[in-house]
């Protein structure tokens, strides 16, 4: 087995190229992780008279992050960090948030699979499932109208839309809203008199569009009330300021549930370190110009899927005014597991019992 920084070139998306000492190019599979900065161990092996070389690499991404969490979420969390850190590396459990805009019954489906409805309680429009199992397979279907029927997501991501209470007739800003998710939550309401949906990559909001026509009427996309940009949001203050009745800030993060599982685009790849260590600064750039955009009296819902302290309470405390969410995770203590005691915000911390989250929310009022 040989070792040594990788001197592997990318030749397409499925093909790269080993350069060896003898200066013979082999060709090689896809390393499991498209950090190219990334120290590999690399074997070879002769098969058929073929030689075929295995690229593994040394550390990869998921297992930086696992020392990272275990660094900081130990001493964050105490005690409970260590049945936390088993239910954020087990299956994670998925919510149907069904689409009031496809006639699709679903239903019976879902209910078959034991999946009750855990936001019912509210009207008929928000229904979101969440299945008894983690395993849940309800593949999605198109309507004779051409939408589908549900959106799988971890249902506690509906959470922030519902603390965001939306009213009749309200002007929304989502400022960070790729892939649409919570988008497509916040439209199931059917309050908005006028969205806004922002994400500063164009490719995630192409990926945005694509979302909203598979749910959404083509008579609620629409000028007059959505709009769909591609702006930084942090330069939101200078595009559009006192407009908004309620801010959706869900800002990038550290995705903890990603970072664990995928090597693939994962923040703790050596080669996004400068990117990772910025996040705080973004997010509190994010939540201020969100704060900017929103209009006196307005709210601002901030949320992460992170259990970073650093990427949540900190950059909440710039705020002013924080609204306490305590009525509305009262309402769901018996489907999530929310973390007690946080200073500021609510937090759906991941247990084996309820393996949602994580997901941070502070909802913010603007005073003047
Ligand atoms: C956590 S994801 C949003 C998930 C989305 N709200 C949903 O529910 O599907 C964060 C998003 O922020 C976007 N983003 C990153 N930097 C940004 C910026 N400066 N302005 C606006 N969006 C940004 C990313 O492209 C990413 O799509």
């Amino acid at each position: 087995m040989a070792s040594g920084r990788s001197d592997f070139k990318r030749k397409s998306s499925s093909q790269y190229l080993l350069q060896c000492r003898n200066a013979t190019i082999l060709f090689v599979g896809v390393p499991q992780c498209s950090d190219e900065c990334a120290d590999y161990n690399v074997s070879t092996k002769v098969f058929w008279g073929c030689r075929i070389v295995y690229l593994m690499i040394k550390h990869p991404p998921t297992r930086l992050a696992l020392q990272h969490f275990d660094a900081t979420y130990s001493g964050q969390l105490g005690k409970i960090w260590p049945s936390v850190r088993v239910a954020l590396l087990s299956e994670r459990k998925y919510g149907a948030l069904l689409n009031h805009f496809s006639n699709h019954n679903v239903l019976e489906d879902l209910q078959s699979q034991g999946c009750s409805d855990f936001i019912s309680y509210r009207d008929e429009e928000g229904r979101c499932f969440c299945p008894q199992h983690p395993v849940f397979r309800v593949s999605t279907r198109r309507h004779l109208c051409g939408l589908l029927s549900h959106y799988l997501m971890d249902a506690a991501s509906v959470l922030p839309c519902l603390a965001l209470d939306v009213q009749e007739g309200h002007n929304v800003l989502d400022l960070c809203a790729a892939p649409g998710g919570k988008t497509l939550a916040l439209l199931q309401t059917q309050s908005i008199s006028f969205l806004c949906v922002n994400d500063a990559s164009v490719s995630r909001t192409m990926r945005l569009r694509k979302v909203l026509n598979s749910y959404v009427p083509k008579e609620f996309l629409t000028n007059e009330k959505l709009r769909i940009t591609s702006f930084d949001g942090t330069q939101w203050g200078d595009i559009e300021r006192n407009t908004f009745d309620r801010v959706l800030v869900d800002v990038p993060c550290t995705t903890d549930r990603h970072s664990l599982m995928e090597d693939d685009n994962n923040i703790f790849s050596k080669n996004r370190i400068g990117e990772r260590r910025r996040l705080p600064q973004l997010q509190a750039e994010l939540l201020l110009a969100g704060i900017q955009a929103a209009c006196p009296g307005g709210e601002i819902l901030y949320s992460t899927c992170t259990l970073s302290q650093s990427q949540n309470q900190s950059v909440v405390e710039q705020a002013v005014f924080v609204v306490s969410l305590r009525p509305l995770t009262q309402m769901f203590q018996n489907t999530f597991y929310f973390a007690p005691d946080l200073r500021l915000g609510e937090m759906v911390l991941p247990h084996l019992t309820s393996n949602f989250g994580p997901i941070y929310m502070c909802k913010l009022r603007r005073l003047t």
